[in-house]
């Protein structure tokens, strides 16, 4: 198992678990109310034309709800749903044979499209715009073009950065959805909801407390929440105490704003090595020796929203609110 608990990625053994507290339906999708109403529209349009809803690219840092979201929309259109990540598909080939299997109106979901190959995605373009596959055959002047047609279909694509995707990529993407951090109260009622499902009883105080620790993310408020739970079933508790969540949050290493080991080892290596900044990421990831990616999409989104890092032209800077969060 990994050290990092709060890290959002996603265990294996987590992902049999993620589905029984995975929202199944709008109601239960608790939080992103502007994405939900867009979404909703879109999902109701399609019904009443009898037509395939419109593309649709979700971002955002991980743990935040799109694959939920992209399951519950391919069932309140009645379509199925085909799941894919981005990177896993090494050949053209592969990707054809998937749009071709396509049923009307099914909705395609591809999780971490800003990796797909290029040579991959290019495939995608006349089959988001067209319905239809350019494959060339051959090579050089004997080279022609064939013309495959497509079911209409969805495209859901789901990225941690939007930023990485490539422009005709992502102009062929009817709606922009992006995903922010959730509010404590939203982050509150997915605790209370997934509590029931766990048959946990929680006071209000828990409740609070687990969602001003789950770093604004339903991952990690429920990843929290199954830890608190068995430190109160260990103790044979009938309602979860204070006590409880403060012990099992002191286990994983999680401090009062939801930060871990490593949001304090970045804040203290930007202090201690770089005099608190700036520092370009490259310099930083090689300090911390941690692959930038992860930095820049699991841990830099919510330090940068709760200011405890800064982003310059020169790099990142991190804020006094930092400072007196790491001298504490
Ligand atoms: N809006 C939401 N309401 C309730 N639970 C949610 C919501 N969004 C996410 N979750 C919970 O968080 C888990 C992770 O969400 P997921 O959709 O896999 O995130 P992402 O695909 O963005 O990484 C889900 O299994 C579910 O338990
Ligand atoms: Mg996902």
């Amino acid at each position: 198992m990994s050290d990092r608990l709060v890290g959002p990625e996603v265990e294996e053994n987590e992902i049999i678990s993620d589905e029984s507290l995975r929202p199944v339906d709008f109601t239960e999708y608790i939080g992103q109310k502007r994405i939900v109403e867009n979404i909703q529209i879109m999902v109701q349009s399609a019904r009443m034309r009898k037509q395939a809803m419109d593309h649709a690219l979700l971002s955002g840092p991980p743990g935040l709800g799109k694959t939920s979201l992209a399951m519950i929309i391919a069932k309140a259109l009645g379509s199925e749903l085909h799941v894919i990540s981005g990177p896993a598909i090494e050949k053209k080939g592969d990707l054809a044979a998937i749009l071709t299997n396509l049923e009307p109106r099914d909705v395609l979901f591809i999780d971490e499209i800003h990796r797909m190959h290029v040579s991959v995605e290019e495939i995608l373009y006349s089959a988001m715009e067209d319905y239809r596959l350019d494959i060339v055959i051959g090579q050089g002047p004997s080279a022609r073009t064939m013309q495959i047609d497509v079911a209409p279909f969805t495209l859901i694509g789901a990225t941690t950065r939007s930023g990485l995707l490539s422009n005709p990529l992502r102009d062929r993407f009817m709606a922009h959805l992006h995903f922010d951090f959730y509010n404590p109260q939203d982050l509150g009622t997915i605790i209370e909801n997934s509590s029931k499902k766990l048959h946990t009883n929680l006071d209000q105080n828990a409740v609070s407390m687990m969602s001003g620790c789950s770093r604004g993310t339903p991952r990690i408020a429920n990843r929290v929440l199954r830890r608190v739970r068995d430190y109160s079933l260990v103790k044979e508790e009938a309602e979860v105490s204070l006590n409880s969540v403060k012990k099992s949050l002191e286990l994983m290493d999680i401090d009062h704003c939801g930060l871990d080991r490593m949001d304090r080892k970045i804040l203290s290596v930007i202090e201690d090595y770089y005099g608190g900044g700036p520092v370009g990421i490259e310099a930083l990831c090689a300090t911390l020796s941690e692959d930038r990616t992860t930095i820049e999409d699991v841990y830099e989104p919510f330090l940068l929203k709760e200011g405890f890092i800064l982003r310059t032209p020169r790099g990142r800077v991190i804020s006094d609110k930092a400072r007196d969060h790491i001298n504490k």
